[in-house]
Order: C-alpha cells, then structure tokens, then sequence
C-alpha cells in the first residue's frame, strides 16, 4: 500500500512543486513506483513534466473525485507516474468538503495498491481539494523559505493542517550569504523545531530551469547544488517515514 505525502503551503511560489517533482523523481530512481496527482489548478506539475500544448488536458482529476472516473494516469518513464491537473479542478471549490473527501478518498484507494508512494501537489491557498488532501495524507510536507512573508505564510498554514498528520518543514530556496535568511531560519526552528529537517535546499538556478525543460533536476543537472540538496532531504526523510514507507 502507497504512503501518500501531500506537500503545502499557502505561499505561493515557495518551491512546493519543485519539492513534489524532486521527492517523486528522487524515491522512483531508488526503486519505489512513484504517483504524483496534481491537485493544483493551476497545474504547474503537469506544465513541468509533460508538453501540455501537445495533449490537451480538460477534466484533470475532476471527473474521478465527482463521478468516480477511473483517475487519468500517465507514465513518464520507469516507475515515475503522473496524474495530470487542470482548471477544471476549481470548480470543486462549489462542493461540500464531505463530497470531495471522499471523492479524493477512495481515488486514492483505487491506486494505493499500485505504488509504493502517492505525492498530492496542493494549491497555494486553502481549497476544499486542500483540506481533503490533509485528511487523506500520511504526512504533510511544507517547504519554506526562510523570509519574513514566508514564515507568516507557514504560521497560518500551520494554523490550518497542525494536529491533523505529521508535518516535515524543509527549508528551500535557501541563501546562505543573507543575514535576514539567517534569522529567519533561526525563529522558523525555534518555532517549529523537530518538524523541521535538518537538510535544506539552496537556491539553485538549475531547479528553475530543470522545470523548462521538464525535467527533474536529477534528470537536468544531477551534479548540481539542487540535486545535491534534494538528495540528502529525501534520505532525511526518508529516515524520518521508513516505518510506514515499505508497508
Ligand atoms: N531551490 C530553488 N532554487 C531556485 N529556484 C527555485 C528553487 N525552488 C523553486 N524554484 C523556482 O521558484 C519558482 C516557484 O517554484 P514552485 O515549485 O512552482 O513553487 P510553488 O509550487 O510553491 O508555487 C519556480 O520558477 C521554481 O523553478
Ligand atoms: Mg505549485
């Protein structure tokens, strides 16, 4: 049976997509059968890893959570999946989270049998799909960036998912040289403490461009800084959901 690991934040542009993308691509290249369903309307996921001018893509997971639709899946390559987004998702922001939970419940119980591990990329604010994506995780994954604005941001999505799975912060897009990373970094910890990873990311041009390509960055430029980084925070964590991973 698959983990499932949502990834959120209500910051918009924090890096929760670049985060999905490298966690999926990072556990598949170890062996496991990877699912990555993007749960974003604006499906940056989709746009990321697949040439969406070339398929045109109506209904995303709509269909499936509404009318129990077999889920749309597409494969990338060996052991590496995608469930493909679209706006069409909005429209379940006008059903009763009760519909949509269980809707997104037994989508992921169709497929739980199919993968070792099921990644749900979330939108930057609290959507009804958001809030059932929390109730069907094993654990939530929040990157951050250690800035003013962005630690507001997880305050108030901590206020919304805190008490509900367990939660791993890791700190992306990180500048070692500023003074104000450093602070904030240093009350971003003390506020969150053992949810934090020790591992960060840095920022790394390479995780920008990997995304035109539409590539994972272990694909694009697996020698770089953002490989490196994406590396030691998926053994990190690893570490941390081993008990339940290999189910
Ligand atoms: N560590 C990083 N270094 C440099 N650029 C990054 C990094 N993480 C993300 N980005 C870039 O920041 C932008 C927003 O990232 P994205 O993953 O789409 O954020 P979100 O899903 O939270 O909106 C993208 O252009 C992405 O390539
Ligand atoms: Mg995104």
């Amino acid at each position: 049976m698959a983990l499932v690991l949502s990834v959120m934040n209500i910051k918009g542009g924090v890096g929760k997509t670049t985060t999905a993308i490298s966690l999926g691509s990072f556990y598949s290249l170890k062996g496991n059968r990877v699912l990555m369903v993007d749960l974003d309307p604006k499906a940056t996921l989709t746009h990321s890893l697949i040439d969406t001018s070339a398929v045109l893509f109506k209904e995303g997971i709509y269909n499936t959570l509404i009318y129990g639709q077999q889920l749309p899946v597409i494969s990338l390559r060996e052991k590496l999946f995608l469930s493909p987004g679209s706006m069409r998702s909005c429209v379940l922001d006008q059903y009763e989270f009760e519909k949509v939970s269980i809707g997104l419940q037994r989508l992921v119980s169709s497929v739980a049998k199919d993968y070792d591990l099921i990644i749900l990329d979330t939108s930057s604010y609290p959507s009804v799909i958001f809030q059932a994506a929390c109730v069907v995780s094993d654990r939530i994954i929040c990157p951050v960036r250690a800035d003013y604005a962005s630690a507001m941001a997880l305050d108030q999505t901590f206020g919304i998912i805190a008490g509900i799975r367990p939660i791993d912060v890791i700190f992306v897009q990180h500048d070692f040289r500023e003074k104000h990373t450093a602070q904030m970094e240093s009350r971003i910890r003390d506020d969150h403490r053992e949810a934090v990873l020790s591992s960060v990311v840095r920022r790394n041009v390479a995780l920008s461009e990997c995304m035109a390509e539409r590539k994972s960055i272990f694909e694009y430029r697996p020698d770089s800084a953002g490989a490196i980084d994406y590396s030691s925070v998926a053994a990190e964590l690893f570490e941390r959901i081993s008990e339940s991973f290999y189910r």
